[in-house]
C-alpha cells in the first residue's frame, strides 16, 4: 500500500523497514560522507528526528549530489532498509533525488551549527526549520489541542468573542485604537464619523462577552488573540498574545480555582504523553545551556522532572494577606533584600515576590486569592470585609503569573457602585449590567496566557520564542 506514496519522516521512522519503496519530501539538515557515498539527514517538520538517506554515486549523479546543501528542499525516492548503524532503526537508500529548491550555502543563514535564539528571532521566517523552534511549535500545537479537548470533553462550548470592541474590560487603559479616520491626532476627533460611530480598540480580554455567554450556555471558553499596549519590554509580555478564558455559571471562587488547577495539570500531562521526543530534545538543550551557568543558578530539576512534579503537586492556596505576611518576614537570601519592599496591605505583588513564594517558599505552583479591591478589576466580587475581592492569581515556577481570574460580582447594586468608583462610563456597559438585572447568578472564570504556558512546558525563557511572530514594542516584522 505504501509503494510510492509520500509519507512523512515521522511515519517512515515508525515503519518496520522491509525493503519497501518510499517517496519522501523535506529539507536537508546536513550532508556528510565521501565522494562515493553521501549521507543526508532529511527532516520535514513532522518530528524532531531526521531520516538518514544514503546516496551512492552509482545511482545518483554527481552534479545532483554536489548541489545538495543544507537547507535545500528535495524529493527522494528509494528503498527503506534496516540500518546496521546504532543511531537509527532504518535508512533510505536513494534511487532518485530531485532537488525542489536550492539553498545557496553562501547565503543560507541556518548552517548546521549552534545559532543564538536572538539571531534566530531575526530569522523568524526560517526558524521553523530548526530543531528548537520546530519542537516548540509542535508543542504549542499540542497544548492548543489539549485545551480544546479538555473543555470539549467536559461540556464547555467554545465562544468566539469580538476582536474589535468599544470596551476596556480590564480598565487598565492599555488599548490599541482601531480607526479608519484619516486625522485622529486632535483630542476633539469626532468618533461619530469613525467606522463604528464610536471610539474602538482591539480587545484586551473576551471576558465580559464570555460572561454573557456563560449566563445562558452555562459553561463556555474563549481562545483567541488579545492585545495590550503595555510598554513593558520584558521576557514575559507580548503586545499580541493568545488567551483562553473559561467562564462558568454557578461556580464560586473555590470551584474556579479547582478547575484552573485541574486544567493546567491536564495540559502538562497531555504534553508529557504526546510530545516525548520534543520534550527530551528541549530538556537536553536546556541542560547544555545551563551547564555554563554558576551551580546555584542551574535548575534543580530537569525539564521533564519539573513538568511531572507540577502535574502531580497539589497547588498551594493562600490569601493575599497571608502572602504579604510571609513576604514581610522574609529575605530572598542572606545578603539581599527585595527590590520592592512589601510594607502593607494594598501593595501590588511584584514578580520577585511571586517567584520567591513559588520557587523558595512552597516549591510548587501557588494560588493567591482575595486581593485588595483597589488593585484588581471592577468586575470582581466584593468580599464581606469590603476591602478584598474574590480574585485569584496562579503563580508558576520560573514564570510568575500564568492565570488571573475571579468570582464575578453578580449583585447589580454592588456592580453599579464599582463602575462608579472605577470611573467607568455606565452607558457603555448597559448590556453587561442587564445580565445582573435579569436572572443573575453566581459565576466565575479565569484567563490563561497561552504563551506563558508554552514557556513553562518548553522551558523557553523568552516569550518571543514561543509565538511564531512576536509583537513587542518597536517590533512588528513579518
Ligand atoms: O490577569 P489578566 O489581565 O486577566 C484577564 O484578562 C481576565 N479578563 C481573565 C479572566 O478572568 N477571564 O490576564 C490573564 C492572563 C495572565 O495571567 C497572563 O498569563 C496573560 O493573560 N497575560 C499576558 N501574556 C502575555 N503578554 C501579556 N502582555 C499578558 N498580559 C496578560
Ligand atoms: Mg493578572
Amino acid at each position: 500500500m505504501l509503494d510510492n506514496q509520500i509519507v512523512s519522516v515521522k511515519e517512515i521512522l515508525e515503519l518496520e523497514a522491509s525493503n519497501q519503496k518510499i517517496e519522501v519530501k523535506g529539507w536537508i539538515r546536513n550532508k556528510r560522507g565521501s565522494k562515493k557515498t553521501s549521507f543526508l539527514s532529511i527532516n520535514d517538520g513532522s518530528t524532531i528526528k531526521t531520516l538518514q538517506v544514503i546516496a551512492g554515486d552509482q545511482t545518483i549523479n554527481e552534479a545532483t549530489l554536489k548541489d545538495i546543501t543544507t537547507g535545500c528542499c528535495v524529493q527522494i525516492n528509494g528503498i527503506l532498509k534496516k540500518s546496521i548503524g546504532a543511531n537509527q532503526r532504518s535508512e533510505l537508500f536513494a534511487e532518485k533525488i530531485k532537488i525542489l529548491g536550492l539553498a545557496d550555502p553562501n547565503e543560507y543563514p541556518l548552517q548546521p551549527k549552534k545559532h543564538s535564539l536572538e539571531f534566530l528571532r531575526e530569522k523568524a521566517h526560517l526558524r521553523f526549520r530548526t530543531n528548537t523552534f520546530s519542537a516548540v511549535f509542535r508543542i504549542r500545537h499540542c497544548i492548543s489541542f489539549a485545551i480544546h479537548k479538555y473543555f470539549n470533553d467536559r461540556g464547555f462550548y467554545y465562544i468566539n468573542t469580538p476582536i474589535i470592541t468599544s470596551a476596556d474590560a480590564e480598565g487598565a487603559g492599555e488599548l490599541f485604537q482601531v480607526t479608519n479616520l484619516k486625522n485622529i491626532n486632535s483630542s476633539d476627533a469626532n468618533y461619530e464619523n469613525d467606522f463604528f460611530g464610536k471610539k474602538t480598540n482591539l480587545t484586551v480580554s473576551g471576558q465580559l462577552e464570555a460572561e454573557l455567554a456563560a449566563l445562558g450556555l452555562g459553561k463556555v471558553y474563549t481562545f483567541g488573540p488579545t492585545f495590550r499596549a503595555e510598554n513593558s519590554n520584558t521576557s514575559r509580555h507580548l503586545a499580541e498574545f493568545w488567551m483562553i478564558e473559561p467562564e462558568v455559571a454557578f461556580y464560586d471562587l473555590k470551584k474556579n480555582a479547582a478547575l484552573a488547577e485541574d486544567f493546567l495539570k491536564y495540559c502538562i500531562s497531555y504534553c508529557l504523553e504526546n510530545c516525548k521526543d520534543d520534550l527530551l530534545f528541549l530538556e537536553q538543550r536546556l541542560a547544555s545551556e545551563e551547564s555554563s551557568l554558576k551551580k546555584e543558578l542551574r535548575s534543580e530539576l530537569s525539564l521533564i522532572e519539573k513538568l511531572v512534579h507540577v502535574s502531580k503537586s497539589n497547588f498551594e492556596n493562600l490569601t493575599y494577606t497571608e502572602a504579604i505576611s510571609i513576604l514581610k518576614n522574609s529575605k530572598p537570601n542572606k545578603k539581599k533584600r527585595f527590590k520592592y519592599l512589601i510594607s502593607e496591605f494594598g501593595n501590588e505583588l511584584q514578580s520577585e515576590h511571586e517567584r520567591f513564594l513559588v520557587e523558595k517558599v512552597f516549591k510548587k505552583p501557588v494560588i493567591i486569592t482575595d486581593y485588595p479591591k483597589k488593585i484588581k478589576a471592577f468586575y470582581m466580587r466584593l468580599n464581606d470585609d469590603n476591602k478584598t475581592v474574590r480574585a485569584m492569581d496562579i503563580l508558576f515556577p520560573g514564570i510568575g503569573e500564568i492565570i488571573g481570574g475571579s468570582q464575578r460580582e453578580e449583585r447589580l447594586d454592588v456592580l453599579n457602585k464599582n463602575i462608579h468608583d472605577f470611573n467607568i462610563d455606565k452607558e457603555e456597559l448597559w448590556w453587561f449590567l442587564e445580565t445582573r438585572k435579569f436572572g443573575t447568578c453566581e459565576h466565575s472564570g479565569f484567563g490563561l496566557g497561552l504563551e506563558r504556558l508554552v514557556m513553562f512546558i518548553t522551558g523557553m525563557k523568552n516569550i518571543r520564542d514561543v509565538i511564531p511572530f512576536p509583537r513587542t514594542p518597536k517590533n512588528v516584522s513579518f
